[in-house]
């Protein structure tokens, strides 16, 4: 009888990236180094561009077309990681800026997406498995109300979007709105779907970035006197660098970040804690 085949040609276990715009590749980049990179974008091309530099760099990776809005594409994405052997690490990076969608586009993209993504992968996670949610330094800004926590503590129903725009009304149902409780949205999620990880030995937590420095975050940052004025809040006076995120999600996934689960780590240079003091 033949042996088990190992999980890949090389021995790595897999990492699936979902998004492979300026912080997915370099998440995904840092995650080519000790893993093999299942990489999942709803724009194909784009997909398969970045998996070939990933492997031009000498990794191994293979590229999915993913859309986090269509149950069926999601479950392609599973069954191709079922087939590969399931996954060590989950990064959900594939996110819409303020400036990139509507109401209804920026939940669906940003919470109901990743909460899909999770729960159809879960199955497949092993004991060490980790995913991480990409939040944002937005959903430590804002604070929903009781209403709105209780439809967001249930991501993946069809009228998510319905719901919450009929709740804040027409005038409250912005795109700057839906970005802060999506990512609020993502904070709950990875508190509320510790226990389920946790019963096949994986665990699951978000990330909020703060402003840094990606082709995203530059457009959004040109656009906003906003974030104009929290630059010059910031503590430690700079952008953060995407390698900064990639070392923080490095550290999660590893056995060095055992314990930590059903959490959030805020990675924003002190932004957040310097807004919100007196
Ligand atoms: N840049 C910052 O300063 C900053 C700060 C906080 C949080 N974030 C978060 O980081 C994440 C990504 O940032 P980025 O710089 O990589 O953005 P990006 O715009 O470069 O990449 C986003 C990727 O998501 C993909 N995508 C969009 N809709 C999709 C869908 N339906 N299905 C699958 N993929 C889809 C896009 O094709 C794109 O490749 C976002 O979640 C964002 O909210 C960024």
């Amino acid at each position: 009888m033949n042996p088990t085949p190992p999980i890949t040609r090389s021995g790595l276990p897999n990492a699936v990236v979902v998004g492979a715009g300026g912080l997915g590749m370099a998440i995904a980049r840092r995650m080519a180094q000790q893993h093999r990179v299942i990489l999942a974008d709803i724009d194909e091309t784009l997909a398969l561009r970045q998996a070939a530099a990933l492997v031009d760099e000498g990794g191994e990776a293979l590229a999915v077309h993913c859309d986090v809005t269509d149950a069926a594409s999601i479950a392609r994405l599973a069954g191709i990681v079922d087939e590969n052997g399931g996954f060590h690490a989950l990064v959900h990076v594939a996110g819409l800026s303020i400036a990139a969608g509507d109401f209804g586009a920026i939940l669906k993209v940003n919470l109901r997406g990743p909460a899909l993504v999770a729960a159809s992968l879960l199955p497949l996670a092993s004991p060490g498995s980790c995913a991480v949610l990409i939040s944002s330094m937005a959903a430590h800004l804002s604070q929903p109300d009781a209403l709105a926590r209780q439809i967001l503590s249930e991501p993946t129903r069809p009228d998510l979007t319905d719901l919450l725009a009929e709740h804040l009304g027409p005038d409250g149902a912005t795109p700057a709105a839906a970005y802060a409780l999506s990512k609020s949205g993502l904070l709950m999620l990875a508190r509320h779907k510790a226990a389920e990880w946790g019963q096949r030995g994986a665990r699951i937590v978000s990330l909020s970035p703060g402003m840094i420095a990606t082709p995203m975050g530059r457009g959004a940052y040109a656009e906003s006197p906003n974030k104009a004025r929290m630059f010059a809040r910031s503590p430690l006076q700079r952008e953060g660098a995407m390698h900064e995120i990639a070392d923080a999600v490095e550290f999660l996934i590893s056995p060095r970040a055992a314990f930590i689960s059903g959490t959030d780590l805020l990675v924003d240079g002190g932004l957040s804690a310097a807004l919100t003091s007196p």
